[in-house]
């Protein structure tokens, strides 16, 4: 079994490996009450380590269940079962569980703790560490949510064996953002040695795998627990392009059909090629991205047809862009804030991902 530390006040522990799920119910011996939040096909696989938890409560799937009445639902139920201050919560599932239960854990009580268990590839390598919880508003993703660092993380990487394909890829985005961030030359070495083993899931690889993953994600929530020193800002690496192609209105069936990770994939591309043309980087970081993300199996370009004017609009909608373009590219200070890079380096960006 591995451990990382997150040191954030007060500090937490992630466990990874195989068996990880085994270390539960320890864990909880602690306290008085417990319920889980899941969803019904993570009950399903992997209701029987969940024995000994006070009870189970189950939420929808996908973004539309990360919604301020799923918090209604879950606080109230809380309430119902007799869950006071002292007593826990269970997030299990992927970053939606996380995410929603982590936030109702965060106002319920005015803040109770959370043990996060992240069954996806996602979950383990990112949305379960570092404290963000969020729901989704009508007007935009994860507007509603809270700082909250969980009490433990219990990443049991067995558990990804029953992932769907898509949403293994999905986590797959992630580890290219790791790997391509100067923190990252340990899981370019791991993916050099054992790229096949990692497509293949294999379970001791995993371990290993979730685990370099963590320490990266643990080291940057520990520098900018709430993300004000702008040290945080280097996971969004790939992402703003990334958000904008989800959330662009003209974009073809082939793009919906992405998953998030693999528009990270070549978010991470288009972020790259800018750093190029803005000459912050030379042209091996162009390759090294290109090898990580196609070595991954992940896109390298946009498969169909996008308007390169609508995702400049949405990409200055963004939320961390305040009405300019703002990117996080690599260069010579690692990864910073660029804002309203000139149009002849955009050219380069969307030429390079297949958006003219
Ligand atoms: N809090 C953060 O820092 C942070 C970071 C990144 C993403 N997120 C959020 O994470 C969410 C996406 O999370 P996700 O990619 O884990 O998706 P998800 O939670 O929707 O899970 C994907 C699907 O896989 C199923 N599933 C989960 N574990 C499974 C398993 N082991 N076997 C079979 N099926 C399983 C789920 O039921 C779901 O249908 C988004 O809402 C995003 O905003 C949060």
């Amino acid at each position: 079994m591995r451990r990382v530390a997150v040191r954030v006040d007060p500090p937490y522990d992630v466990t990874i490996g195989a068996a990880a799920l085994d270390e539960l119910p320890t864990l909880l011996g602690r306290y008085r009450r417990v319920v889980a939040v899941t969803q019904p096909r993570i009950h399903e696989l992997f209701g029987t380590a969940l024995d000994g938890i006070s009870w189970i409560e189950t939420m929808g799937d996908g973004e539309s269940a990360k919604s301020l009445s799923t918090i209604e639902s879950l606080c109230r139920a809380f309430a119902t079962g007799g869950l006071l201050r002292g007593d826990a919560v269970v997030a299990v599932g992927g970053g939606v569980v996380g995410d929603t239960a982590g936030f109702a854990a965060s106002v319920y009580h005015r803040g109770i703790d959370v043990v996060q268990v992240p069954t996806t590839l996602l979950a383990q390598v990112d949305s379960a560490i570092g404290g963000k919880t969020a729901v989704n508003l009508p007007e935009g993703k994860n507007l509603v949510g809270a700082f909250h660092q969980p009490v433990a993380v219990i990443s049991d990487t067995a558990t990804l064996a029953t992932l769907p394909d898509a949403e293994y890829r999905c986590g797959l985005g992630e580890v290219a953002k790791y790997a391509l961030m100067p923190e990252g030359t340990a899981l370019i070495d791991l993916l050099r040695l054992d790229l096949d083993r990692v497509l293949e899931r294999d379970a001791g690889v995993l371990a290993d795998l979730v685990a370099v993953c963590t320490e990266i994600k643990a080291a940057v929530v520990a520098a900018d627990p709430q993300e004000r020193a702008g040290v945080r800002v280097a996971l969004n690496f790939g992402h703003t392009f990334a958000h904008a192609l989800e959330t662009s209105s003209s974009r073809t069936n082939d793009v919906q059909r992405l998953a998030h990770g693999e528009a990270v994939a070549i978010g991470l591309i288009f972020d790259v090629r800018l750093a190029h043309a803005l000459e912050r980087v030379g042209i091996d970081a162009v390759d090294r991205v290109h090898g990580v993300v196609a070595g991954l199996g992940l896109p390298v370009a946009v498969p169909g047809d996008v308007g390169r004017e609508e995702l400049l609009a949405v990409m200055r909608r963004d939320k961390k862009a305040a009405g300019g373009l703002t990117f996080v590219l690599p260069g010579p200070d690692g990864l910073t804030v660029v804002d309203d890079p000139p149009a002849h380096a955009l050219d380069i960006a969307f030429g390079s991902v297949g958006v003219s």
